[in-house]
């Protein structure tokens, strides 16, 4: 008989989660103004919100926290680092950053002024957030079956060509400092992009003799989809792969607290010695000194391992498939969700889920509410409330999809959570014709209000 896959690690140490009863947690969701990011962590059981800086840190990663060197200059752990980045990506040069939305803001410190155009596929929160906030705006460039959640697509990050063309050919040139390609793309839900797509970019951008950006958080998970789902790949490693994803790049962006597998840390990197020297003055104003940049030598040793053991077929074919289970689970019960399964998370199609529940009362943030109520599992929206206003007519933005997201930590819950978080959703399912009432705004942050949004239920 064939074996099942099983995780090649095992547990050195635990952690313990608290579970909580339903009144609790009507009453903690309620203090919480309906806003999941205000909830304690012990009041979540199983915490979905996100995989970012969430995983769990190997016994070698650890082992490299005690050596790190926290010599504000010149430290040995600022050079494990360079020269893990160097072996990884190819990139020559790199600056050390505290996150990965503070690698987005030394890099367009330098790069992004007012009027830009910045294409790319479905860009992040905090990246389109960078672009808008300097006035400058991010035209998205995402192939349409991405936007269809039952469509089978392998490569739902893709940047469609035509619409990308479209944009060099149709504006300013002296506006558009680059193009991004977001690997995995996250908002589109945790979906890869094609070698191919990514080399037609790249002629694209040549063409027009643009840069190209990668926002890099997922990008091992991208080149495993590139090894499993694209045939030409099939043979090569996820190493060799890595590689080729990058010789496309001019520079790339790194929130390391995804595939580097750290809780804490981020980077920029480039093979353009003008465009480290214009960012590193950035770095040093709003990160720290260029061998540090709002890192400890503790994290940087930690995140070098990391990017070695983030880069290892067995680690992401445990993990993508526990995604998968996940996924399945849910298939099973019928509750809909995009397809195929994103590398770091499900994505459930709210809007087919609460068909009840109108656009305005947010039909996944009210999806993630209950999911809550259910269980004390703590998911994310990524739907209208996430899209934010509109920068000049204010007016609140509808994305084609309203998903909630459950996203799963790296190496840190077993299968037996899958099923729990599975079971509770498909109870919520089975309810889903009562849910009629969805919820308002009471305040919001000018930008980037899913954080601190405060919402109350409609009457
Ligand atoms: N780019 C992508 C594709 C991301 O998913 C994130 C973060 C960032 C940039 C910013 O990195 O958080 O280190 O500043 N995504 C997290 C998430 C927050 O939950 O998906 P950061």
């Amino acid at each position: 008989m064939e074996l099942p896959y099983a995780e090649s690690y095992r547990i050195k140490m635990v952690e313990n989660i608290k579970r909580t009863t339903r009144e609790e947690r009507t009453q903690y969701i309620k203090d919480a103004k309906y806003n999941l990011f205000n909830l304690k962590s012990d009041q979540v059981f199983i915490d979905l919100l996100t995989d970012s800086g969430t995983g769990a840190m190997s016994d070698k990663q650890w082992a490299e926290v005690m050596l790190g060197d926290e010599s504000y200059a010149g430290s040995s752990s600022y050079f494990k680092m360079k020269n893990a980045i160097k072996d990884i990506t190819g990139f020559d040069y790199f600056l050390p950053t505290h996150q990965g939305r503070a690698a987005e803001n030394v890099l367009f410190s330098a790069l992004v002024k007012e009027g830009d155009i910045v294409p790319g596929n479905s860009h992040f929160d905090t990246t389109k957030g960078h672009i808008e906030f300097r006035k400058a705006h991010a035209i998205d460039c995402t192939i349409d079956e991405a936007f269809d959640t039952s469509i089978e697509h392998d490569f739902k990050g893709n940047i469609d060509l035509d619409k990308l063309e479209k944009v060099l050919k149709t504006n300013d040139l002296d506006k558009i400092p680059f193009i991004i390609v977001t690997v995995t793309c996250n908002t589109a839900g945790g979906q890869p992009v094609s070698l191919q797509n990514i080399k037609d970019v790249r002629k694209l951008a040549d063409k027009y003799n643009k840069k190209v950006l990668f926002d890099s958080a997922r990008f091992a998970e991208n080149a495993y989809f590139i090894k499993t789902r694209e045939a030409a790949y099939a043979d090569k490693s996820i190493r060799e792969i890595v590689r080729e994803m990058f010789s496309n790049a001019d520079f790339m962006t790194m929130s390391s607290k995804k595939d580097a597998i750290v809780n804490i840390g981020g980077f920029i990197a480039t093979r353009h010695k003008e465009v480290f020297d214009a960012a590193s003055v950035f770095n040093i104003l709003y990160e720290g000194y260029l061998t540090y940049g709002g890192m400890a030598g503790r994290d940087m040793n930690a995140l070098a391992q990391g990017l070695y053991e983030g880069t290892e077929f067995d680690f992401l074919d445990n993990r993508i498939r526990q995604v998968a289970y996940l996924g399945k689970k849910l298939q099973e019960y019928n509750v809909p969700v995009q397809q195929p399964f994103g590398g770091h998370a499900i994505f459930v199609d709210a809007l087919k889920f609460l068909p009840n529940i109108k656009r305005e009362e947010f039909p996944a943030q009210t999806l993630a509410v209950e999911l809550y109520l259910e269980a004390g599992v703590r998911g994310v929206e990524i739907g209208a409330i996430l899209a934010d206003r509109d920068p000049v007519t204010r007016e609140n933005r509808y994305p084609e999809l309203e998903l909630l997201r459950l996203a799963i930590a790296r190496r840190t819950y077993t299968n037996n959570h899958m099923d729990y978080i599975a079971a509770a959703l498909k109870n919520v399912y089975d309810r889903r014709m009562e849910i009629t009432k969805g919820f308002k705004i009471t305040r919001e942050a000018p930008v980037l209000r899913h954080f601190t949004v405060e919402l109350d239920r409609v009457n």
